[in-house]
């Protein structure tokens, strides 16, 4: 096989309490926290690690301020772990590393001990496929991300073929969507999302775009924007749901850098899917909200 998940993603930020009220608002799992790192986890207990002090043992940030240094990658067997390094020219111990061609630091580790990821997600009615009786819903609660499915980065046009081919090529991600005028949208082996990854050369520069979090259905989607709206943190586009991916979505300013996503139910593929290449870029969503209403509820 060879990588099944994203395993880590590392933050160097400027101010950790904010990030830290941040992530903990946002429903991921404290793990541990000094003068000047965080580690959070998902519920399948990927790794989010914020750091405020320097990280020389990464390559250097691509773009100023708060921003993403690095993504470790899970590989099944220590076989492939150690095909997949050479391949990569990745080394270390544990953490084997590398920098990919935007600049962005790449590791790769055995995949780490999973959690419970099969909640069944809630049931809805429907005239003709009634499955809820005399069962009222209330709030999903707390929203608590499932985990990181995927990582969208934002790379400059010029040399955009080498930036992806180091991860097709070097790294066996299997490109799923080639949108000629926009970037290419990729998956791992491991793994069936429609992409775990995305490459975007439009916005012409280095930077994280966002770090999506898949999380238990379209209410934890609404209701856990709407938390992170009332904990003061600002929403970054509205919801809808993508034509790439199918995913519903919301999206929140990080102060790590970027932003980051809540989505559900994203497509699902398999080996036949093959790679879809468009030469125009498909429309952004299939829809988003609208209203009309100016004021209030
Ligand atoms: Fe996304």
């Amino acid at each position: 096989m060879g990588i099944q998940r994203i395993e880590s993603v590392t933050y160097t930020v400027d101010d950790l309490d904010t990030n830290v009220r941040f992530f903990t608002d946002f429903g991921l799992t404290p793990i541990s926290q000094s003068q000047d790192r965080a580690v959070f986890q998902t519920r399948i207990r990927q790794t989010l690690i914020l750091d405020a002090a320097a990280r020389p043992d990464l390559p250097p940030p691509v773009e100023n301020g708060p921003t993403l240094r690095e993504i470790v990658w899970g590989v099944d067997t220590p076989a492939e772990l150690d095909r997949l390094a050479e391949k990569a020219g990745a080394a270390g111990e544990g953490v084997r590393r590398t920098v990919d061609r935007t600049g962005f630091g790449v590791g790769l580790t055995l995949v780490g001990e999973t959690g419970p990821e099969h909640e069944p997600p809630r049931i809805s009615n429907k005239s003709g496929y009634v499955v809820r009786v005399n069962r009222a819903l209330e709030s999903v609660g707390p929203v608590r991300p499932i985990r990181m499915c995927h990582v969208a980065l934002n790379i400059p046009k010029e040399g955009r073929e080498e930036a992806v081919a180091f991860y097709t090529d070097l790294l066996e991600f299997i490109p799923t969507d080639v949108v000629k005028p926009m970037g290419t949208f990729m998956r791992v082996e491991g793994d069936a999302d429609q992409h775990n990854f995305l490459l975007c050369h439009r916005p012409d520069r280095a930077g994280v775009n966002h770090v999506s979090y898949e999380v238990n259905g379209f209410d934890d989607v609404i209701e856990g924007g709407n938390h992170m709206i009332e904990r003061g943190w600002q929403e970054a586009r509205k919801l809808g749901r993508h034509t790439v991916g199918s995913n519903v979505f919301r999206f929140v300013h990080a102060p790590c850098g970027g932003r980051v996503e809540l989505a559900a139910d994203m497509d699902r593929i398999d080996d036949s899917y093959g790679t879809r290449v468009h030469e125009t870029t498909p429309p952004h969503h299939i829809w988003t909200l609208r209203t009309n209403r100016d004021r209030g509820e």
